[in-house]
Formats: C-alpha cells, sequence, structure tokens
C-alpha cells in the first residue's frame, strides 16, 4: 500500500487544494503517514507569496533530499503557487524534485500515482478518509479529530485583479466561478460529515459571477437555507468588489460567523494606487462604516503592507493613524517582499529593509493595541467556541474559537473533550486570544 506524506504551506486555498489531492490518493487506495521517511510519496504543497514562504519550502526540500538519498524510489512532489512560479528554477535549485504540478495542473494528479504505480483504485477496505494534517504539526494526531468540524469550500478559483506586488494572478490564473450546484452539494457532503463551519473560500470571493448572473450576494442567499450549518464564513475580500448589496445579504444570514475580513493594504491613496488596488482610503472606510451599521458587533479583520516601493514616511503614516484609530480588532501586516514578475518589485525606490522592519513593528503595536482591547470587552462573558482541539503549548489544556475567530484555551477534561461546541466563562485577555473556564 503506497504511503503519503503531505505538508502544507501557504494559505487556506492550499489547504483546501491539500484536502481535494489526499482525497484523491486516498480514494485511489493510498494511506497516509506523519514522518517523511516512512513515505513512498512525498508531496509538499507550497506558497509563493513572500520571500519567506518561498524560504521555507526550499529549507524543506533541502532536508527531504536526505530522504530521498535514504530511499532512491521513494518519489518527490511538489505542488502549489512555488511549483507554478519556479518551474524552471527547481530543476537546478532541487533537481531531487521528481515532478511539478502547479494550482492548474491538480487534474493531472491521478495519472501522475498512476504513473508512480498507485493503482489500486479502491480505498483501503473499512478505512475512512481521515485528512492528513495542514502543517507538519506533531500535535496532528489529536488535530485529526476535530478536523471534520470546519470545512473549506472553494466557490472561485483564481483571480485577475492583479495588484502590482501580487503573484497570485500568474500562479492561479484568471477567475473562475464554481457551479452553485456543486457548492451546495459540498456544503451538503460537509455538513453530513460533521462540518459545522463552512468557510467560502476563493481569492476574492466578491467577484464570484456564475454564468447564470448569480453574484456573491446571491449566493449567500442560495446557501442561506442549507440546514445543519452553524457558522458561514467566508475568505477572503477585496474592497473594490465588495459593497452593500453583501452587507445587506450577510444581514440577513441567521449563521454568519461575525467577521469580516477585508484587506485594505495601505492607509494612503499614493500607495493604493501604485498597488493598482482601484479604491481610495475614503472609498474603503466608507465601506467600512456602512458594514459597522448594519453588522454592528462584527469583527474586522485586514491585511497590510508597509514599506510598499515608493512609500514615504507621510504615507506610511496614514496607514498608521488608520490603525491607530481602532478601524480592526484584528490585522496581518507584511514587510512588502518583492515578487519577480511583478510591476512592483521593479519600481523605484524601494524601501530599505530596516525601514520596512521598523514600519513593521510600528504598525504592529498599534493593532496589538486595539487587539487588546478587542479581547478585553470579553472579559465576564460566556462564549461559544468550536473546538480546535488539545493546545499545542500545554496538552491539558484545549483550544478553540469564537464566532469572531478569537482563539480561547480552557481545560481540557470530559466535559470539553470530543465536543464540536463548548461555552467558556473568560477570565483573562491577552494579545494572542483568550482563556476560562468551562461555563
Ligand atoms: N509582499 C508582502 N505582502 C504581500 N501580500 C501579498 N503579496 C505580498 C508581497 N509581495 C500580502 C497581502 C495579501 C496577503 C495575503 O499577503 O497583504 O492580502
Ligand atoms: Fe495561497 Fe497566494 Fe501562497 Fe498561493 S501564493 S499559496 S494563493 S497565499
Amino acid at each position: 500500500m503506497t504511503q503519503i506524506y503531505m505538508q502544507t504551506f501557504g494559505c487556506q486555498m492550499n489547504v483546501a487544494d491539500s484536502n481535494g489531492l489526499a482525497h484523491q490518493a486516498w480514494s485511489m487506495g493510498c494511506t497516509f503517514v506523519a514522518d517523511p521517511s516512512l513515505a513512498d510519496i512525498v508531496i509538499l504543497n507550497t506558497c509563493a507569496i513572500r520571500e519567506k514562504a518561498e524560504t521555507r519550502v526550499y529549507g524543506r526540500l533541502g532536508q527531504l533530499k536526505v530522504f530521498k538519498e535514504a530511499r532512491p524510489d521513494s518519489k518527490l512532489l511538489v505542488c502549489g503557487c512555488l511549483a507554478e512560479k519556479d518551474r524552471e528554477i527547481m530543476r537546478s535549485k532541487a533537481p531531487w524534485v521528481d515532478a511539478l504540478l502547479g494550482p492548474r495542473d491538480y487534474r493531472q494528479f491521478k495519472q501522475l500515482l498512476d504513473r508512480w504505480g498507485v493503482a489500486t483504485d479502491s480505498p483501503p477496505a473499512g478505512a475512512i478518509f481521515t485528512m492528513p494534517s495542514a502543517e507538519d504539526d506533531p500535535g496532528q494526531d489529536l488535530h485529526q479529530a476535530y478536523a471534520h468540524l470546519r470545512a473549506l469550500v472553494n466557490i472561485t478559483r483564481g483571480c485577475e485583479k492583479f495588484c502590482t506586488y501580487c503573484i497570485v494572478p500568474y500562479t492561479r490564473g484568471p477567475l473562475e466561478s464554481i457551479d452553485p450546484e456543486e457548492i451546495e452539494s459540498q456544503i451538503r457532503r460537509e455538513v453530513k460529515a460533521g462540518a459545522k463551519e463552512i468557510m467560502l473560500l476563493g481569492q476574492n470571493v466578491n467577484s464570484y459571477l456564475h454564468g447564470s448572473g448569480l453574484d456573491f450576494a446571491g449566493l449567500l442567499r442560495r446557501i442561506k437555507s442549507i440546514e445543519g450549518v452553524d457558522r458561514l464564513t467566508f475568505l477572503t475580500s477585496h474592497p473594490k468588489d465588495f459593497d452593500r448589496c453583501v452587507v445587506d445579504a450577510l444581514a440577513e444570514l441567521p449563521n454568519a460567523a461575525p467577521r469580516m475580513h477585508l484587506p485594505m493594504q495601505s492607509g494612503s491613496n499614493a500607495v493604493l494606487e501604485k498597488m493598482a488596488r482601484l479604491y481610495t482610503i475614503e472609498e474603503y472606510l466608507e465601506k467600512v462604516a456602512y458594514f459597522r451599521e448594519r453588522l454592528a458587533g462584527w469583527a474586522l479583520t485586514t491585511d497590510i503592507i508597509v514599506g510598499y516601493p515608493t512609500e514615504t514616511e507621510a504615507d506610511f503614516e496614514k496607514t498608521l493613524d488608520v490603525v491607530s484609530a481602532g478601524t480592526f480588532e484584528q490585522a496581518f501586516i507584511f514587510a512588502y517582499s518583492p515578487r519577480a514578475g511583478t510591476p512592483a518589485a521593479t519600481m523605484t525606490p524601494q524601501v530599505p529593509q530596516a525601514e520596512k522592519i521598523r514600519r513593521l513593528q510600528a504598525v504592529n503595536a498599534a493593532q496589538n493595541e486595539a487587539t487588546r482591547r478587542f479581547h478585553e470587552s470579553f472579559i465576564g462573558d460566556t462564549v461559544r467556541v468550536l473546538t480546535q482541539g488539545p493546545s499545542k503549548k500545554d496538552a491539558a489544556r484545549m483550544a478553540g474559537k469564537t464566532g469572531h475567530n478569537v482563539t480561547v484555551i480552557y481545560p481540557r477534561d470530559e466535559r470539553t473533550e470530543h465536543r464540536p461546541f463548548v461555552d467558556v466563562a473568560i477570565d483573562q485577555a491577552y494579545n494572542w486570544g483568550l482563556s476560562g473556564i468551562v461555563a
């Protein structure tokens, strides 16, 4: 029986793709192992969004070379965005890789397994499909018991916005919207398999447009009647396409998780223009104001890039001002990382690395204050969390997520283990989240 080791880097899109690939391999009779030295086939699903992501993948490939040398007949497959971006370079940088499949090549996956002698064509008798862990994580066996509670459902693939910093349109190709029937039936399947939270996924879910004229707001209304979805959420949105219709549709949903991710990227119009983001900061904040008005109590999260080519101190301060005003409950802040082949990589002047780091730390400090205030507002409340599994740092405790997506840590015992939902009385707030006891 063919044993597969699979490790996933990068975004939720990659996690969803890995699940799909793993399911295909499983249906052909493969099983999964947590140790690459035991694997007949090693699969890395890779990310190319920033240089750091790439460095991690090449570092891992260096380690895996040793396993390959010990088992020369094992196979190493690299999938994902880096496989697409570094198709040529990888042959010289990591010649021990046996095959590359970019995100648009997954239709060839079964054929490849066939070529590698995997031909069982039926899952192991009596076995149920267990998802391999998303990351190489020593706690994965424990977490697998809870992985089915959250399901990722792709609604679009690709992106054609071509923000000037971004590699994704080159690696994932043009936008495609998946048929609503297929989306609905996947949601029903996941609910049947025990999912409590459904996350609709796309590089820009707001650009969903099906041939029949169905847009994202329409899709939300269409799936709202599916029974058994306790939490419905989605990732990620583009402020240009995120409009009042979507907010109105969200306000009608009985089960929407009260959170919204809306990447701002910068608070300066000059930088937003360089990024080709197609909105001004005033337009962005106007959309946020409508969102706050209609969806009171929701959490707003964002992505920000600092140190963009041409970003001046005054530009940067505009970003800092928006964050300091407490606009976001949480923000993911990145130093600009040039991606070869994208327009921003050759814009001048580039911001020196040390300056990028200074700006990154300043925005992070401002956001931490806002995040902490948000977390402190829960002290004394009882919150319902969806179980993630035993805490990675402390096996005597469990971790779960609130509807706002805040991490909560609480004691691990018979009242909290193997439960999808737990009500926790919050007594402590931290930058990273909350802790409490069973209510
Ligand atoms: N450098 C830094 N951050 C980037 N992102 C995308 N491309 C880059 C880049 N070249 C960030 C954006 C995006 C998030 C997923 O990653 O903020 O929203
Ligand atoms: Fe996901 Fe983008 Fe990384 Fe590809 S490059 S894995 S789409 S974050």
